[in-house]
């Protein structure tokens, strides 16, 4: 069955209008984040006292938690026999881009023949970050570890032109080759979801997305990522049947997602994290 899209063009154009009000009524702000690494090799925000992740076998277990965890393996490659076939993503705390990069190859590998044929497939993946990363701590966090040092010179200059001068803001990068489309929302998500809801925004986005990425830090230090409005956008924008993810198994996430329409289960995590959480839309809200 052809998966619908939403209209890339009209929300970048609604988005950008939303947000420059926005930034004309209130101090607009760019809060960078501060980061540091601890025994070398764990990436640690300074802002949040939490970790992003250990650099060592990173990957591994971003893949575990999010790609494995929404069942891209199984859900790719995308059926496109009739029609255009989208698949759309939604990531909260978009970070280093490293789920991002992890997505993009396996969606490079699932969907070869098809985009060598520049057949009907195509990639929607919005990130949302409040604290964008610089891009030399990034360059240097990419060439920390043999794990990531296949990404530095391939992502780091297209990062560089997606940062924001001032936020909340919105940037998009078209990857031809593999017909990925990456839109960033640069802003702190109370009020990226708040601009979202009060400018309608959310019309556009309504059920459309197959897969979420919830990766913000723990709701012990990082309440606002796990607030009603992202729950509300979780909701409203999720397709019958998608999905999300999240190391997170507190109870207040858990219930969150329940109240969201989300049936929800627990299952091993990677590395030292004893269990992860996964959802799935449900047809009916129980
Ligand atoms: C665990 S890290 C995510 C790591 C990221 N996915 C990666 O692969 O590098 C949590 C992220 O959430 C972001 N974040 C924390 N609070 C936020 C907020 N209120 N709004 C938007 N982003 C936020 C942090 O800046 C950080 O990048």
């Amino acid at each position: 069955m052809p998966q619908s899209s939403f209209d890339e063009e009209e929300l970048l154009l609604q988005l950008k209008s939303a947000f420059q009000s926005y930034n004309q009524k209130f101090q607009a702000t760019s809060n960078f984040a501060e980061l540091s690494f601890q025994d070398d090799k764990t990436l640690f925000s300074k802002s949040y006292n939490d970790i992003y992740y250990s650099v060592d076998g990173a990957s591994t277990e971003k893949d575990w938690v999010f790609l494995k965890g929404n069942d891209l393996y199984s859900r790719w490659p995308l059926d496109y026999s009739n029609n255009f076939n989208y698949f759309n993503i939604m990531e909260i705390g978009f970070g280093t881009g490293l789920n991002f990069l992890l997505t993009k190859m396996l969606w490079n590998k699932s969907h070869t023949s098809m985009l060598e044929n520049k057949t009907k497939v195509k990639l929607n993946y919005i990130g949302i970050e409040g604290h964008p990363i610089n891009s030399d701590d990034l360059f240097k966090i990419y060439n920390s570890s043999n794990d990531h040092q296949q990404y530095a010179n391939e992502f780091h200059k297209t990062y560089q032109q997606l940062l924001p001068l001032e936020m909340p803001a919105v940037s998009n990068y078209y990857f031809e080759k593999e017909n990925i489309s990456l839109t960033l929302l640069w802003g702190k998500i109370e009020e990226i979801s708040e601009i979202i809801f009060a400018n309608k925004v959310d019309k556009l986005l309504t059920e459309k997305i197959d897969s979420w990425y919830l990766d913000g830090f723990s709701p012990k230090c990082n309440l606002e990522m796990w607030s009603d409005n992202v729950f509300k956008m979780l909701q409203q924008f999720t397709k019958i049947g998608g999905t999300a993810a999240t190391y997170s198994v507190s109870q207040i996430v858990k219930a969150q997602l329940i109240k969201s329409g989300f049936e929800i289960k627990k299952v091993p995590g990677p590395n030292k994290k004893k269990e992860i959480l996964l959802g799935k839309k449900l047809s009916f809200m129980k």
